[in-house]
């Protein structure tokens, strides 16, 4: 029996079919990969399996007392708690266990009732068997597994950045070991060696999972079969993502194949119809005319969808040297690495490694001046022009539209030239006119890629560029950096993306 069953799922947005009469199963054990272009409805399915949007037709029918585990694109932590009582809550139930045994066992010592104690051992045999007394090791594994040691147990979560609560919350669905994992795109807030250890930790997960992501490697890893949103149609293929690129492929060839093949057939019998209506086989001719109107007709293969294209205006730069770093600390309260000493050429494409998931984004925040620098100095040549791009996604004001973040921006640019550069960044006609916040993750990546590539720049500043963008627009957002004659300072745990095009890579755990 499945663990999840939907059923005649239909959902649309305005004009936007996002599925009509779909059906899919997840069955136990299964690790499911999610895949699809930007805004083809992956976060929007996961939203409806946690039950938090509701489908406009369909059922969705998940086995009784499954326990869900849900990390969402956008996740949010309420409360006050430090990273470690919070984590300490994925066993609460055995926290409350614990203490009605010590109650039970404080009784018998008073009363000396065997009742007491008979329960109390029952207590602590459960506890055994649930891994109680090693709990503190299991949290710690999670932790230096998703780099949470580095940021340390005793801090807030409300003193976060929106990538750590991500980590913390992913922490604690991983140790509350629920029956099925739901997460979308999770290995946006992690860095390289990070997402390999979650790539491990679910390519052994006892449990089924159904996890978004557009990162190929990862897919390829922790996934044994693919559930593809493509033009309205959820579609599952047994098999690791290799396997599905194959199948999906070879299954399009077939139906552009069958396609022609029909269309040839109705262009032959509208040929035989159209000279034989009137003569000795109009009998005939009329019989195929019915049999022409019965026929089921082959849906056109979808075209590709439009590409999207990014292009950052360029401002001269006559800089040898575009920034020097010399004895730079940074951090919020004391430094988090040690000195940093480097320096950049004009024209330079740099990528910044190291495992300290804070220490990379505290660095690019430091060098455009969002926070202080602790010691140390940096220099820019006084010709470079920066334009950065920050890792969160967060928008002054969500209720914009994307037409009136760019036309607000670039007051110069009328709605039709607005409306164009945001076409060639991916955004269609219906998404630039309504609230930025109702945008998939990819959609709104992409409005912040155009706001930045309309101000001429000469040195790039990206952090974790390629989060939430599928793979087209992951391909463009490449040959735009390559094509930059400008310097390139990126953070980006897909080696993939940035191998092929970076000329020197700065790792500053080492330096
Ligand atoms: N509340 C809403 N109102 C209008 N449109 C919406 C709303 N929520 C989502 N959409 C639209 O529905 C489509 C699917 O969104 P969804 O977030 O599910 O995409 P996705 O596949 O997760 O994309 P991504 O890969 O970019 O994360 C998008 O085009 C989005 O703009
Ligand atoms: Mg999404």
């Amino acid at each position: 029996m499945s663990l999840l069953e939907i059923k005649n799922l239909s959902h649309t947005y305005g004009d936007k079919i996002l599925y009509k009469n779909e059906s899919l199963a997840l069955f136990k054990g299964e690790h499911m990969g999610i895949v699809g272009q930007n805004g083809t409805g992956k976060s929007t399915l996961i939203g409806m399996l946690s039950g938090e949007i509701i489908p406009d037709r369909g059922r969705i029918i998940w086995q009784p007392n499954i326990k869900l585990g849900h990390l969402d694109q956008h996740a949010v932590v309420l409360g006050e708690y430090t990273v470690i009582e919070y984590l300490k809550t994925a066993f609460q139930n055995l926290y409350i266990l614990e203490e009605r045994m010590n109650k039970l066992y404080e009784k018998y010592a008073i009363t000396g009732n065997e009742k007491d104690l008979l329960q109390a051992a029952e207590c602590q045999t459960i506890l055994e068997v649930r891994e109680f007394y090693i709990i503190e090791s299991r949290i710690e594994k999670v932790m230096n597994g998703l780099g949470l040691s580095a940021i340390g147990g005793d801090k807030l979560i409300s003193q976060l950045s929106g990538g750590q609560r991500a980590k913390v919350i992913l922490a604690k669905l991983l140790l509350e070991e629920p029956d099925v994992l739901l997460l979308d795109e999770p290995t946006n807030f992690l860095d390289k060696e990070h997402v390999l250890w979650l790539s491990e930790y679910l390519s052994t997960f006892p449990s089924a999972f159904a996890v978004v992501s557009h990162d190929y490697d990862f897919l390829e890893k922790i996934s044994s079969c693919i559930c593809d949103i493509d033009g309205g149609v959820i579609r599952k293929y047994t098999g690791k993502y290799s396997n599905f690129l194959k199948q999906k492929e070879h299954l399009r060839e077939e139906h552009i194949r069958r396609y022609y093949a029909q269309q040839q057939q109705i262009k032959e019998t509208e040929e035989f119809i159209r000279k034989n209506i009137a003569g000795v086989n109009s009998k005939n001719a009329k019989g195929r005319r019915k049999q022409l109107e019965r026929m089921e007709r082959i849906v056109p293969p979808s075209v590709t969808i439009s590409k999207p294209e990014f292009c950052f205006l360029e401002s001269p730069s006559s800089a040898h040297e575009a920034l020097k770093v010399k004895k730079l600390e940074v951090g919020y309260y004391y430094p988090l690495l040690s000195p940093l000493n480097f320096t950049i050429d004009g024209g330079q494409k740099i990528v910044i490694t190291g495992f300290n998931g804070i220490g990379k984004s505290t660095l690019l925040k430091t060098l455009t001046g969002y926070i202080e620098k602790i010691s140390g100095e940096f220099i820019f040549d006084n010709s470079v022009r920066i334009e950065y791009y920050e890792q969160d996604i967060i928008w002054e004001n969500p209720s914009l539209t994307p037409l009136e973040i760019i036309t607000r921006c670039y007051p110069s640019l009328n709605i039709k030239e607005v409306r164009r550069q945001l076409s060639r960044c991916g955004i269609s006609n219906d998404h630039v006119i309504q609230p930025v916040s109702t945008l998939s993750g990819g959609e709104q990546a992409k409005v912040k890629l155009c706001k930045l590539m309309l101000s001429p720049c000469n040195f790039l500043i990206l952090d974790e560029p390629t989060n939430h963008l599928d793979s087209t627009a992951k391909e463009a957002l490449k040959n735009s950096l390559k094509n930059f004659r400008g310097t390139v300072l990126i953070v980006c745990h897909e080696e993939a993306f940035y191998r092929s095009w970076v000329d020197k890579v700065i790792n500053i755990e080492l330096t």
